[in-house]
């Protein structure tokens, strides 16, 4: 084959895998299932969310879930709070919640200042309005495969791999980063033996030796390490699928936010090796924030059927 047509043909076959478009079929799905409720008179899904301080990233999040709540027809009430707001007050506003029949799901933005504790605040949600599945109880659940609420980020990993129809049995997925939020969850689900799981799995982290050798051998990639374009293209076996978890704001003068999004995985060069890459922004992020939303969804069905 000529050598333009070669080009051509590995240009063509690389997929991006879109999560604004998977994102907006689930929300047009859930808006559909909210407007029915409404036809039947009934309450709609109500998430509550707490946000203490004035981090942008933190601010940015919230008032996003808050505008997804919205366009699906979802109730939400987001509580602000200052930086030195009392760890009491904080513990004190999630009991209530807890007790509110009026709100299905609450999450508390993390991360929280120095002087609250994330441990105390996360265990003090109730499990049954845990939609960010942080609890110890949604996350022992998950570990053993009981139904409970997955973590939003790697929720909205499966939701990507099933709408692309990408199968994992039998594959080698390497995770990089063990956080409790994306990486030991995600590395748990895929070794499970569900329809977009059975992988074998291998989690790396900061501490994990030749990482490169590791990566080499995934067929699924999930990065969720957060430096920003730590994932090269050479570290890639042909035809990988690249998942990038990782978001972090880069300093640029040249845009008029100052600065820019990048994720884990250099996609440019990533993307003359993998078969399939989540670009970023508009991967992995718009479907997090879908999974936060499937699980307010499940909370008021869990108590209202
Ligand atoms: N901070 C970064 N990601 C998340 C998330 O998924 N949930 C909450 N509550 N805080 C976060």
């Amino acid at each position: 084959m000529p050598l333009i047509n070669c080009i051509f043909a590995e240009t063509r076959n690389m997929q991006r895998l879109n999560g604004v478009e998977v994102a907006k079929t689930i929300k047009e799905q859930l808006k559909e299932k909210v407007s029915e409720l409404q036809k039947e008179g009934k309450r709609v899904p109500h998430l509550a969310a707490i946000i203490v301080g004035n981090d942008g990233a933190s601010m940015t999040y919230v008032n996003s879930k808050e505008n997804d709540c919205k366009q699906v027809g979802f109730n939400s009430t987001v509580m602000r709070f200052e930086e030195s707001t009392s760890e009491e007050t904080l513990l004190s506003t999630i009991e209530q919640i807890n007790s509110n029949s009026e709100i299905d799901g609450l999450i508390v933005q993390l991360p929280l200042p120095k002087h609250i504790s994330e441990l105390k605040v996360t265990q003090k949600i109730s499990p049954e309005k845990d939609v960010d599945g942080f609890h110890t109880v949604s996350l022992g659940k998950l570990l053993k495969g009981e139904d409970t609420f997955i973590p939003a980020t790697p929720y909205g990993i499966l939701m990507m791999l099933e709408q692309y129809n990408i199968e994992t049995s039998g594959k080698h997925c390497v995770v990089v980063g063990r956080s409790n939020i994306v990486g030991r969850p995600m590395s748990v689900l895929m070794s499970q033996n569900t329809p977009y799981g059975n992988c074998t799995v291998t989690l790396c982290h900061s501490r994990t030796r030749n990482l490169e050798h590791y990566v080499q051998q995934a067929d699924i990639v999930v990065a969720a390490l957060g430096k920003p374009g730590f994932i090269k293209g050479s570290m890639l076996k042909k035809g990988a699928i690249v998942i990038d978890v990782g978001i972090t704001r880069v300093e640029d003068s040249a845009n008029p936010k100052g600065y820019v999004l990048k994720g884990d995985v250099d996609f440019d060069d990533a993307s003359t090796v993998a078969s399939a890459i989540t670009p970023v922004p508009g991967g992995v992020g718009p479907l997090t924030r879908i999974g936060l939303l499937k699980n307010t969804f499940k909370s008021y069905q869990n108590t209202n059927n």
